[in-house]
């Protein structure tokens, strides 16, 4: 693939988040961006976003298109292989870096991924030290996080989590589609939380 689509999604990326207050709020859009190069690695739930059809009319369709343009070539992560979360689960699960390890860009502020579930996928409770906003793009899902009441958001709406506070979500018949960042504790990435830690 040509370098191409991955600076067309950079600037989607760049131009919706600076439009985003929230989005802004959280952390302001990088400054430092580089660009690296991408080891593509497919799994699976790269072929269900690749045909998914339950995420069209969203407000963020050219950022939509450009994270799909990105699906065949991106390194598709396994955060959770060698977990027990299920073979459901790694199989249907889908996320890649856009800017961070793996991802085609690079910087020193903030990490974004777009992260994707079909529908009726439980993405059980877990955290990490970094602070993380999550914006969907298309579709909706159910968020949970732990001292607060369950929230179904849809697109434009967002998720905030605080460092190391458990957080969980969960499609029913909807897919959808997100775009997740984070500040600061980069280095440490997220784990499943303990079934006995109150949620
Ligand atoms: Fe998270």
């Amino acid at each position: 693939m040509t370098r191409a689509v991955w600076d067309t999604l950079l600037d989607q990326v760049r131009a919706m988040h600076r439009a985003h207050p929230r989005l802004t709020a959280f952390c302001p859009f990088p400054d430092d961006i580089t660009a690296q190069p991408v080891t593509p690695y497919h799994i699976p739930s790269a072929d269900l976003f690749a045909d998914e059809t339950d995420l069209s009319g969203s407000p963020f369709g050219p950022l939509c298109d450009a994270i799909r343009a990105g699906g065949p070539d991106a390194h598709w992560r396994e955060t959770y292989k060698g977990t027990d979360i299920g073979d459901d689960f790694m199989d249907r699960f889908g996320c890649y870096c856009i800017i961070g390890d793996g991802g085609p860009f690079q910087s020193r502020t903030m990490r974004a991924w777009m992260v994707y579930m079909p529908p009726h996928l439980h993405y059980r409770w877990h955290h990490h030290p970094a602070e993380e906003m999550y914006l969907v793009l298309a579709g909706s899902a159910r968020f949970f996080c732990q001292g607060a009441a369950p929230e179904v958001l849809s697109a434009g709406q967002t998720s905030e989590h605080a460092s190391n506070q458990p957080h969980a979500m969960e499609t029913e018949g909807s897919s959808v589609l997100n775009y997740v960042i984070w500040r600061n504790g980069f280095d440490t990435p997220p784990v499943l939380t303990p079934e006995d830690m109150p949620s």
